[in-house]
């Protein structure tokens, strides 16, 4: 299969990561970018780029000829690139960065360590890259309590299937989803000058159905939850998120909190 055949299957799933993910992404870039402070004529990577929103972001305000970016997976790479045709963009994961010592004045990662496979080694890439004084920045969901989509989810799922929930729960599961292990982490690679706060960003949707769509297509851990149950649970546990959510009739707004850590390589 050739590379864009590869986007065009993955083309449904990236329209979905956009309605469940995708829609925070622009003003969460944003928000990780200032608390890190870019400099116009910077070059910088993005790592787990995903369809690239936080690269875009990038491309903005230093041109997408100094924009690298990086993520395992081919359809997100293919959907990337073909986003952002002058920015370098290639499959590769954060542990095994494909890029020279001190090739970046920056490195960051939106919602990625937590997925990361060894996230000391990956953050430790992410330093190795980036020239000396350049900054590491990346953020997390707080998928505790303020990131209102996925919290009401899962206490949802508890209310409907709570011995599942409490295997799946992300609250519970999600490594580097607060400030003091994301700054720990930072510490660990030899980041200096490590700082962490919140990010804290407001979406729109159209109605309910626009938010419970991606459930069921069984996108990360939530909707592979979502999809693991019979139709009945599935049903249910609409219901409930309806209900937690107050069943929105038609627009309405959730807020999402993120944690963010950014050091000095
Ligand atoms: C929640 S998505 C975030 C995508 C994008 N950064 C954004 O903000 O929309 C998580 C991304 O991390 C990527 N990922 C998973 N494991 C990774 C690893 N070891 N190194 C780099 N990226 C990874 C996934 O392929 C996915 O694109």
């Amino acid at each position: 299969m050739t590379e864009a055949e590869g986007a065009a299957t993955f083309r449904n799933a990236t329209d979905m990561y956009g309605r469940f993910i995708g829609r925070y992404t622009p003003s969460l870039a944003a928000a990780l970018i200032r608390a890190a402070g870019l400099e116009a004529d910077s070059r910088v990577l993005d790592v787990g780029c995903g369809p690239g929103g936080l690269a875009g972001a990038l491309a903005e305000i230093v041109g997408q000829e100094n924009v690298a970016a990086v993520d395992p997976s081919q359809p997100f790479v293919s959907v990337c690139r073909a986003r952002l045709p002058l920015a370098d963009v290639r499959v590769a994961a954060a542990e095994e960065l494909p890029f020279e010592d001190d090739s970046f004045d920056a490195a960051f990662a939106q919602l990625v360590v937590n997925f990361m496979t060894d996230p000391v080694r990956g953050v430790g890439e992410m330093k190795r890259v980036v020239r000396p004084a350049g900054k590491v920045a990346a953020c997390t969901w707080d998928y505790r309590e303020g990131m209102t989509m996925l919290r009401a989810y899962w206490d949802s799922a508890h209310d409907v299937a709570p011995a599942e929930a409490a295997e799946f729960d992300e609250g519970k599961n999600m490594r580097y989803a607060t400030p003091e292990e994301l700054t720990a982490l930072w510490e660990t690679v030899d980041l200096a000058e490590v700082a962490s706060g919140e990010l804290s960003v407001t979406v729109q949707y159209e109605d309910f159905d626009d938010l419970w769509a991606p459930f069921p297509t069984g996108l990360g851990p939530a909707g592979a939850f979502c999809a693991s149950l019979d139709p009945e649970q599935q049903e249910a546990l609409r219901a409930a998120l309806s209900r937690r959510l107050g069943d929105p009739k038609g627009p309405f707004e959730l807020s999402a909190r993120a944690w963010y850590a950014v050091g000095s390589a």
